[in-house]
C-alpha cells in the first residue's frame, strides 16, 4: 500500500507527465498547510514564463479528488490541505498496520555493509564504534525494508605486524598471552611487541622472519597466528554485546580472507593491462588520481618484496562481492581519511570490469569523536579509550540519575534500565549528528533526559505507554472516526503518517541522523499534542481518536528506535 506521500506524489507526477514539464515535482511535508508542492519557480524560470501561470496551469492539471484540496500562494507555492476522509483512511490503516505504512521493497537487493572493521590485537577506538553503530543501523533498516544485508566485519587479521605479534606471543608464553588478550589488553600486547621490535635487532629479526613463514603457510605458525585472531575477535564480541549490535563471530570476513583469491586480482589487472612496475612495485595508475606534486599517485598492488596491502585486499573484495555474492550495492562505513583509498580501488576495480555501473557503491564516511578540549577522544595518558569502558562508565551515570529519582523500581531492573539507557545515549549521540561532522564525546550531554537525546526518545516511548497502562479495557483501535480538530492533533497525525518517507530520506542519504531528526521531531509533536488534548479524560471518540495517536506515537516511536539498534523501555 502506498503511503500519504506516495499518493499524492503519483499525482503530481501524472500533471507534470501531462503538462510535459520535464522535471520533477519536488513534494515536501510543510507547516504552512500539509505539503507543499515546490520548485514551481525554478522551473517557470528555465520556461521563460510567470511562475503564477505555470502554477495555475499545474493546479486546473492536478487530479486530488477525494484527497486534497490545494491552493497557490505566495509566488508559486501549492499549498496541499489533506481532505479529512483521505487522512481518516490513511491513519486508519496506520493504526491497524504492523509495519506502521512502512512498504517492503518491490525490488529486494543484495547488500554488503563492510562495517566496525577493528585490527587485531589492536584495541577498538572510537572510529571502530561509529562505523559499528552506523553500521548496525543501515543494516536494520534496509533488512526491514526486505533486503537482503550480508554483513562484512572486515577484520585486519593481516600484514607485516603480524611476525611481531606472534614473536611477542611466543615470548610471553601462550596462556600468558593469551590471559591478556582475553582481558581485552589489547593495547598493552601490542605496544609492547612494537617497543621491542623498534629496540632490538634480534626481535626485529625473528618478526621478519616470523612474517615470512606466515606467508609461507609454516602450520605452526599458522596456529598461533590464529591463536590472536580468535582470541581478539572473541574480545570484539564482547565489545557487540556490549553495545547491543548484530554483529556476530560468523559475520567476520578479514583481510586474510582475500588471500587466496590475490593471484587472481593480479592475473586479471595484467590481462586489462593496467598493472604497470613502479619502483619494483606493482601498480595501477588511474586517471584523475595525483599526489601534491602533481604527479600521477601509484594504487599499489603488490610491493617489491611480493607482499600484498591493504588496496590488493580491498580489490579482492570488492570482486568476490559483486561476483560471488551477488551484491546489487555495497556500502563501507569507515572513517572519511580513507576517502581516496576507496575511489582508487573502486576505480581500479571498474576498469578491470569487476564492478559494473549498475551496482551502488557508497563510501559511508564519517568524522572524528573530539574528547571536551576538541582534539581527538583519548585518555588523560593519550591511549586509545575503550568502548566496553565507555559503555559501563554510561550505565553508572544513569543509574546514579535513575537512583535519584522516585520510583519502585526493583534494583535489578533500574540496572537493566541503566545499561538501556547508556545505549540508547552513546548510540543515539553517534547516529543523530550528520555523520560527516566531528562531535564531542559528552557523556552527561548524551544521557540527558531533555533534549535531543537517546534518553529522551526513549522517555517519550515510556511515558506514553504509561497511558495505557492506565487504561482499563484493552485499545483496539480499529474503528476511530478522525476529525483532528485540534491542530496540534493533525500535526502529530501527519507526522505520524512521514515515517516511510523519513527511511527512504535516510537510506537514500545513507545519513541515519534523518531518521534521528524525525523521531526528535515526532516526540515533540507528541508533547504538544499531549499538553494541549487530554486524553484518559476525553470521552467518546475524541477519546479513541487521542488514544489511537498515542498508540501510533508509542509504536512510531519504538520502531524508529529499533532500527537504529536502540531500545525503547515499556517504563522507566
Ligand atoms: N581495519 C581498518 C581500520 O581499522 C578498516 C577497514 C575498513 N574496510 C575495508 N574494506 N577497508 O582502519
Amino acid at each position: 500500500m502506498p503511503s500519504t506521500y506516495e499518493v499524492l506524489e503519483a499525482r503530481l507526477q501524472s500533471a507534470f507527465d501531462v503538462l510535459k514539464l520535464g522535471s520533477d515535482p519536488v513534494l515536501r511535508p510543510s507547516d504552512r498547510s500539509d505539503y507543499q508542492v515546490n520548485g514551481v519557480m525554478g522551473l517557470a524560470k528555465a520556461l521563460g514564463r510567470p511562475p503564477r501561470e505555470v502554477a495555475d496551469e499545474l493546479v486546473a492539471a492536478l487530479d486530488l479528488t477525494g484527497l486534497a484540496t490545494v491552493e497557490v500562494a505566495g509566488p508559486g507555492f501549492l499549498n496541499l490541505s489533506l481532505t479529512p476522509a483521505f487522512l481518516g483512511q490513511q491513519l486508519n490503516e496506520l493504526v491497524t498496520h504492523d509495519r506502521l505504512n512502512v512498504p517492503v521493497s518491490t525490488k529486494p537487493k543484495t547488500i554488503v555493509i563492510d562495517y566496525s572493521a577493528p585490527n587485531v590485537a589492536k584495541e577498538m577506538h572510537v572510529g571502530h564504534l561509529r562505523s559499528t553503530v552506523i553500521g548496525d543501523a543501515l543494516a536494520r533498516i534496509n533488512r526491514f525494508m526486505g533486503h537482503t544485508v550480508i554483513a562484512r566485519n572486515h577484520v585486519g587479521d593481516w600484514g607485516t605486524p603480524f611476525g611481531m605479534l606472534i614473536e611477542h606471543l611466543i615470548d610471553l608464553g601462550e596462556d600468558a598471552a593469551v590471559q591478556s588478550l582475553s582481558m581485552g589488553d589489547l593495547d598493552t600486547f601490542y605496544r609492547a611487541a612494537r617497543q621491542k621490535f623498534d629496540s632490538d635487532d634480534t626481535f626485529k629479526e625473528r618478526s621478519r622472519a616470523r612474517v615470512v613463514l606466515l606467508q609461507g603457510g609454516d602450520t605452526e605458525t599458522n596456529r598461533l597466528w590464529r591463536l590472536l585472531v580468535t582470541q581478539s575477535v572473541a574480545y570484539f564480541q564482547e565489545v557487540y554485546d556490549k553495545l547491543d549490535v548484530l554483529l556476530q563471530p560468523s559475520d567476520v570476513v578479514g583481510e586474510s580472507f582475500y588471500n587466496p583469491m590475490l593471484d587472481d586480482v593480479v592475473t586479471d589487472l595484467k590481462s586489462a593491462g593496467l598493472l604497470v612496475e613502479s619502483d619494483g612495485a606493482q601498480v595501477v595508475f588511474l586517471p584523475g588520481f595525483t599526489n601534491r606534486e602533481n604527479e600521477p599517485l601509484p594504487l599499489i598492488v603488490q610491493k617489491s618484496d611480493e607482499g600484498f596491502g591493504y588496496a590488493a585486499t580491498d580489490l579482492a573484495a570488492v570482486r568476490d562481492r559483486v561476483g560471488n555474492l551477488h551484491a546489487d550495492e555495497i556500502l563501507y562505513v569507515v572513517g572519511a581519511p580513507q576517502a581516496q583509498h576507496f575511489d582508487m580501488v573502486w576505480a581500479a576495480a571498474r576498469a578491470a570490469g569487476w564492478l559494473p555501473e549498475s551496482v551502488r557503491i557508497e563510501h559511508v564516511a564519517f568524522g572524528n569523536v573530539l574528547g571536551s578540549d576538541r582534539k581527538m577522544f583519548k585518555t588523560r595518558s593519550g591511549e586509545t579509550v575503550k568502548l566496553v569502558g565507555l559503555i559501563d562508565e554510561a550505565a553508572e551515570r544513569a543509574l546514579a540519575q535513575l537512583q535519584a529519582r522516585q520510583s519502585d523500581m526493583a534494583a535489578d531492573e533500574q540496572a537493566a534500565l541503566a545499561l538501556t539507557l547508556a545505549r540508547a545515549a552513546v548510540k543515539y549521540a553517534d547516529l543523530s549528528t550528520e555523520r560527516q561532522k566531528d562531535y564531542v564525546f559528552d557523556l552527561d550531554r548524551m544521557l540527558a533526559f531533555e533534549g535531543d537525546t537517546g534518553p529522551y526518545l526513549a522517555y517519550a516511548h515510556a511515558r506514553i505507554r504509561s497511558i495505557f497502562r492506565r487504561l482499563n479495557e484493552p485499545f483496539l483501535g480499529d474503528n476511530v472516526a478522525w476529525t483532528l480538530s485540534d491542530p496540534s492533533a493533525r500535526h502529530l497525525a501527519l507526522g505520524l503518517l512521514a515515517l516511510p518517507e523519513a527511511l527512504d530520506a535516510t537510506l537514500n542519504t545513507l545519513q541515519p541522523h534523518r531518521l534521528c531528526t524525525y523521531l526528535f521531531d515526532l516526540a515533540q509533536r507528541f508533547t504538544t499534542f499531549y499538553e494541549a488534548c487530554p486524553v484518559l479524560s476525553a470521552e467518546g471518540s475524541l477519546r479513541e481518536e487521542r488514544l489511537a495517536l498515542c498508540d501510533v506515537s508509542a509504536r512510531t516511536l519504538s520502531l524508529g528506535l529499533s532500527l537504529l539498534g536502540i531500545d525503547a523501555p515499556e517504563r522507566m
